[in-house]
């Protein structure tokens, strides 16, 4: 089943561009993913047909609607940048040991980590070869893109150096991990319609900061929302012992105000001690912390991003997709899933 992100569409006009893309591109999606490789091709099924929000590909064309919306280009750039963020997530469920993704099981758990690691090379060099066919650029920008994610993920892998501030790297995390391949959506959309160069030049950073806001949503998701509604296993980052926002905020707030020794503060105990691997000691973790005010300093932190998200889509052209751009803001700071 594929879900669409929720928007307002301005106009029905741009609705029935909007929709009619997305079909499309899900008929790219279908077609890149064949190949004689039976698992290959079932595997890499498995994740398209299980759906996605496709918020990349959405992207990529409302920011078409900028220029020439009906460029020939627009939809194998959306399905490239779609593919490449599927490669990804083939890739970051092997790192994050998830078992489950878009409510199904992940190629990993269903297959082995070989399979969903060649699954996602495979998508990756699929979209390579669309973007050939877009010219150089295409290829030199997705190339830089995918430079970054990879250095964002390795970077929350290793993470942060000694004395460097934790929040100052998760951010650097999250822009590279993430907002980097959003960005890039964006700015394929302006691009490849042939947008005015202005349009192209502020698209990229408004979709990055719509980026950074999605993911601080996915990490405060990863805590607070249940596997019905996200698709994916509640609290896997504190399971791995990956320290996103609202662990951040709890443990600033367990040790920031200098007054001598502190109260037994048991979520700090678990998340600076314990083995959070251990089932139970996991779920009073994060039982702890879906109720600690860090989960409201994330949303602080989220509301902020939107609305930095926002100030740059108002400098954007008055026409109806700015809109639905607008809304999207709201959609990263409002969703469940
Ligand atoms: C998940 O992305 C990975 C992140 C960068 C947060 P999405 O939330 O867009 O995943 P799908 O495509 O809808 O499954
Ligand atoms: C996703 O990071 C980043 C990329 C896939 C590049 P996460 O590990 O936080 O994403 P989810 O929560 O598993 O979707
Ligand atoms: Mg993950
Ligand atoms: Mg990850």
């Amino acid at each position: 089943m594929i879900t669409v992100v929720p928007m307002e569409l301005a106009s029905s006009a741009l609705e029935a561009d909007v929709s009619d893309g997305l079909s499309r591109v899900e008929e790219a999606l279908r077609e890149a993913a064949r190949t004689e490789e039976a698992l290959l091709a079932e595997a890499s099924r498995h994740l398209i047909d299980a759906g996605g929000k496709r918020f990349r590909a959405t992207l990529v064309l409302l920011a078409a609607q900028f220029g020439n919306p009906r460029d020939e280009r627009i939809v194998p750039a959306a399905a490239a940048i779609e593919l490449t963020h599927l490669a990804t997530l083939f890739h970051d469920d092997v790192m994050d040991e998830a078992a489950i993704r878009r409510g199904h099981e992940s190629a990993n758990s269903r297959w082995s980590n070989m399979v969903a690691i060649l699954t996602g090379d495979f998508l990756f060099a699929r979209a390579s070869r669309i973007l050939a066919d877009l010219g150089e650029e295409a290829i030199r920008i997705q190339a830089d893109t995918f430079t970054q994610l990879v250095s964002g993920q390795i970077a929350e892998t290793v993470g942060p150096r000694p004395g460097q501030d934790p929040l100052e790297h998760y951010l650097r995390v999250v822009r590279d991990k993430t907002a980097s391949l959003i960005a890039t959506a964006g700015r394929f959309g302006a691009m490849f319609s042939d947008a005015p160069a202005d349009v192209v030049a502020r698209m990229a950073p408004a979709c990055h900061a719509l980026g950074v806001a999605f993911q601080l949503s996915d990490d405060i998701l990863d805590v607070a929302s249940e596997s019905a509604q996200s698709g994916k296993t509640p609290g896997t980052d504190l399971r791995e012992g990956v320290r996103t926002l609202p662990v951040l905020h709890a443990l600033r707030a367990a040790g920031a105000d200098g007054a001598g020794p502190h109260p037994p503060d048991r979520l700090r105990e678990l998340l600076t001690s314990a083995d959070l691997t251990d089932p139970s000691l996991h779920a009073e973790a994060l039982a702890l912390l879906r109720v600690h005010p860090a989960m409201d300093a994330a949303r602080a932190d989220l509301r902020h991003w939107a609305g930095t998200a926002r100030d740059q889509i108002a400098g954007l052209p008055g026409v109806p997709a700015r809109h639905a751009f607008e809304t999207l803001c709201d959609f990263v700071v409002e969703r469940t899933g």
